[in-house]
């Protein structure tokens, strides 16, 4: 029997309100978009990680805004496929790419030299890149991977970059967290997970030791012309979750596509703190969705956060 036009329609609404709840939802997770136009003709930027996801997003934003992008990544050859697909997507701006693997304190004080002698001037350091919840592995020179990554390698980064960024008008230092450190904790005791490793905690402390690294940044640099931004970009459909099983990265497709936000989305926090006219010289906040937001409470033990420096600079011997 043929269906009948009572049940098309049936069907039709159902699908028409099926997809535009589906649509709802997505416009409800894509967060905000960063409004300015603020061109960037003259300034050099350095993005870490900048060969994939919310860091090349955000490499490609400032290309169009004219920037010189310097895209420091670990692996060179993916860093010129990077490259390309900013050069084929605009034509302004200019894209170099330099060897930084932040799992080396040796590979980090090359690059830091290379910028210093070969850049006349550095207006924004972007610390993006970041690795979420690998099997416990460690960094070249022994930190758990992490911690070694996220948190001392930029640690390190950013103050052999210090007096480059002094020497630029106005410049700005832009710190990728996630809202994942309020879950975080400083154990003091066991910096390094030696005693007790579990992957979630570890990427939750070194995001905290991310915020804590901004905030005492922040006042140690206060006065100075330089500016520090700490952001989270929401949860982003990139290839943070690399460490997943297969069977979860299945079980997540849909929940992706519905609820996360693409990686041009999740770019939009940080553009927004490395370029917005009315953030110059507003040093030492929180954003995300690209306003700002209060601290968390996790974030706010200033004595912790002054000790976390000074272990971190014996660490990498600073
Ligand atoms: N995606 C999210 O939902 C989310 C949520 C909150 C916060 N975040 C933060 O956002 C930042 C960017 O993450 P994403 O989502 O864009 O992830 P992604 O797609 O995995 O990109 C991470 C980048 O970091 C690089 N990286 C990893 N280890 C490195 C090392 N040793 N030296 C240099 N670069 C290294 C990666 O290089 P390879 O490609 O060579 O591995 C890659 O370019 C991270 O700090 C992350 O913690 C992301």
């Amino acid at each position: 029997m043929a269906p009948s036009n009572e049940s098309h329609k049936t069907f039709a609404t159902v699908g028409i309100v099926v997809t535009l709840t589906l649509y709802l939802i997505r416009r409800r997770f894509r967060g905000a978009t960063c409004k300015s136009l603020a061109l960037m003709q003259g300034k050099t930027v350095i993005i870490t990680g900048a060969n994939t996801g919310i860091g090349r997003e955000t490499a490609l934003s400032l290309a169009v805004r004219e920037a010189r992008v310097i895209l420091a990544c670990r692996d060179v050859q993916k860093g010129e496929n990077a490259a390309k697909y900013i050069r084929k997507n605009t034509p302004d701006g200019e894209v170099v790419v330099k060897k930084l693997d932040l799992a080396s304190m040796k590979s980090i004080r090359e690059f830091a030299e290379d910028i210093i002698k070969a850049e006349k001037r550095l207006d924004v350091l972007i610390n993006n890149a970041g690795i979420f919840q690998p099997p416990l592995q460690h960094t070249e020179d022994g930190f758990e991977l992490q911690f070694g990554v996220n948190h001392l390698g930029h640690f390190l980064l950013t103050n052999l970059l210090l007096d480059s960024l002094k020497q630029t008008e106005m410049s700005r230092i832009v710190i990728v967290s996630s809202s994942l450190h309020k879950r975080g904790r400083i154990n003091f005791d066991d910096l390094n997970s030696e005693k007790h490793y579990h992957k979630g905690e570890a990427y939750n402390n070194s995001k905290l030791a991310n915020v804590m690294f901004a905030r005492e940044l922040h006042r140690r640099l206060a006065g100075s012309n330089v500016s520090v931004y700490c952001l989270h970009p929401g949860v982003v459909n990139t290839n943070l979750g690399r460490y997943f099983p297969w069977w979860l990265h299945i079980i997540f497709t849909p929940l992706k596509w519905l609820f996360f936000k693409t990686a041009t989305q999740g770019a939009q926090t940080t553009i927004q703190c490395a370029v917005a006219g009315e953030l110059t010289g507003v040093s030492g906040h929180y954003y995300g969705n690209c306003k700002e937001e209060p601290w968390d409470k996790a974030a706010l033990d200033d004595d912790a956060a002054k000790k976390l420096w000074e272990v971190s600079e014996q660490m990498t011997k600073l």
